[in-house]
């Protein structure tokens, strides 16, 4: 680990202490589909793709190819003054696989974060309303807008001075960790009573603009609502004038199974927020919404010099290509389930493991201190995270608790099987008390 330790160590002296949740010194050198290696020649099989950026793996040739062509004939010239064919192009793709049977249009950024911000800016034009409502535990980035819609850690407030006015953040669905101990496929939604009581104290429901939600929650655990959950926030939103918009950053681009989590709901979001995955790791994101909302700011309310450059749009392009010649979201679906399944297997054998959530390629694994209480175990989490990082197995906890598992959607079963061994074991170490506590003082990753 020499080379891997000695650029960590210069990092220190370099970098932004407010940039990085640190796991362990993983130093990436090259990587190829599913496979990562370090600077130090070390091996590992990739189950986070970057914080679910990877969704076509590391250095997928098609798009490599595409990437290095468009640098050759021009990097950049700014949508802000001119135009350039890979951008109508990604824009006319991103317009035919998002749900929604009605007239949209496209805007590029640069990060999930600036997306946000733009949905907060066109959802406020559109309505002539100002609040917006999210979820606590959500993330959604770290720009003044979206840091103020994210109610995840008290560092994304602290010594920033005020946030973005008139934002409100309501309990998400946690059937897991049901505050009323109620079952899910009986309970008359208490949780939803919360949001109406909020609406008949304190947030007056038309002067509301838009209601964000992840359909998938990610960074909170990767919970998933009840469908009559987000059944009844659509009607509402439609009963009252407010724009249901979906944060898509993390669980898109085939990552659940479909190409957007909410289509496992049925719902035609007005707007529908995108990052991460869009062009394979490269910066991108975008917002696609209805036609007559993007219509109601006019430049330069929403541009950015570097928007929809065509080398990203080109990676995007080659993208969605990717998913759909091999067939990445019915892989996502189907290797999904056999993983999840395995975990499944693991909870009948430790006691440890809570509960295993998710769809698709994504899926939470929540480790608790006692399965009665449920109180998330991080220890746990930091632990098994760091023990299956020196097995050659890449992994995240979130949440306290809960281990994130989002891995390329191009990993083959066999590499599954391998990683999910690792993890296996690293489980069975912990529990046999051989994982030494200060790995504690470098698994940190979220904090508060
Ligand atoms: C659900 C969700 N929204 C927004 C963001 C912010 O995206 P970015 O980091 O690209 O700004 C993230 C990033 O983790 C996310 O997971």
């Amino acid at each position: 680990m020499d080379k891997c330790n000695d650029i960590v160590e210069k990092d220190k002296l370099v970098y932004s202490s407010a940039g990085r949740m640190p796991y362990y010194p993983l130093v990436i050198a090259k990587g190829q589909g599913a496979l990562v290696e370090d600077v130090d020649g070390n091996q590992y099989i990739d189950m986070l793709a970057s914080a679910a950026a990877l969704n076509t793996g590391h250095a997928h040739p098609h798009i490599v190819a595409e990437i290095t062509q468009q640098a050759q004939k021009f990097i950049h010239y700014t949508p802000a003054y001119m135009f350039h064919e890979p951008l109508v192009e990604l824009a006319q793709e991103l317009i035919d696989i998002t749900p929604g049977s009605f007239e949209k249009r496209v805007v590029f950024g640069l990060s999930g974060s600036d997306a946000i911000d733009g949905m907060i800016k066109h959802a406020r034009a559109y309505t002539g309303r100002s609040i917006i409502i999210s979820f606590v535990g959500a993330y959604h980035g770290a720009t003044y807008g979206s840091l103020s819609l994210s109610a995840i850690s008290l560092n994304m407030r602290r010594k920033i001075g005020p946030i973005v006015p008139d934002m409100h953040h309501i309990n998400y669905p946690n059937c897991y960790r049901c505050k009323y101990n109620l079952d899910n496929t009986t309970c008359d939604l208490e949780c939803f009573k919360e949001l109406e009581e909020a609406l008949s104290n304190y947030i007056p429901i038309d002067n509301v603009a838009a209601i964000l939600i992840e359909p998938i929650a990610g960074d909170s655990g990767v919970n998933e609502p009840p469908q009559r959950y987000l059944d009844k926030l659509y009607n509402l939103c439609k009963e009252n004038g407010v724009l249901f918009a979906v944060d898509e950053i993390q669980q898109g681009f085939g990552r659940t199974g479909k190409w957007f989590s909410i289509e496992h709901f049925g719902i035609e979001p007005d707007i529908i927020v995108m990052g991460k995955a869009i062009a394979s790791g490269m910066p991108m994101s975008a917002i696609v919404a209805r036609e007559e909302i993007m219509h109601s700011l006019e430049a330069p309310a929403h541009l950015f010099t570097t928007m929809g450059n065509p080398v990203c749009c080109k990676a995007a392009l080659a993208t969605i290509n990717v998913i759909k010649n091999e067939e990445l979201i019915k892989q996502a679906e189907e290797l999904g389930a056999y993983m999840k399944k395995r975990f499944e297997q693991m909870r009948e054998k430790y006691e440890i493991i809570g509960d295993v959530r998710g769809k698709g390629m994504s899926v939470g694994v929540d480790l608790v201190k006692n399965r009665n209480t449920k109180e998330p175990n991080k220890e746990a989490a930091a632990k098994i995270c760091y023990r299956s990082w020196e097995k050659g197995v890449i992994i995240a906890f979130i949440a306290g608790g809960v281990l994130r598992i989002q891995p390329p959607l191009v990993i083959t079963k066999e590499q599954i099987d391998t990683a999910l061994d690792g993890i296996e074991a690293s489980i069975q170490e912990y529990i046999a008390g051989s994982i030494p506590d200060d790995v504690l003082n470098v698994a940190k990753g979220w904090t508060n």
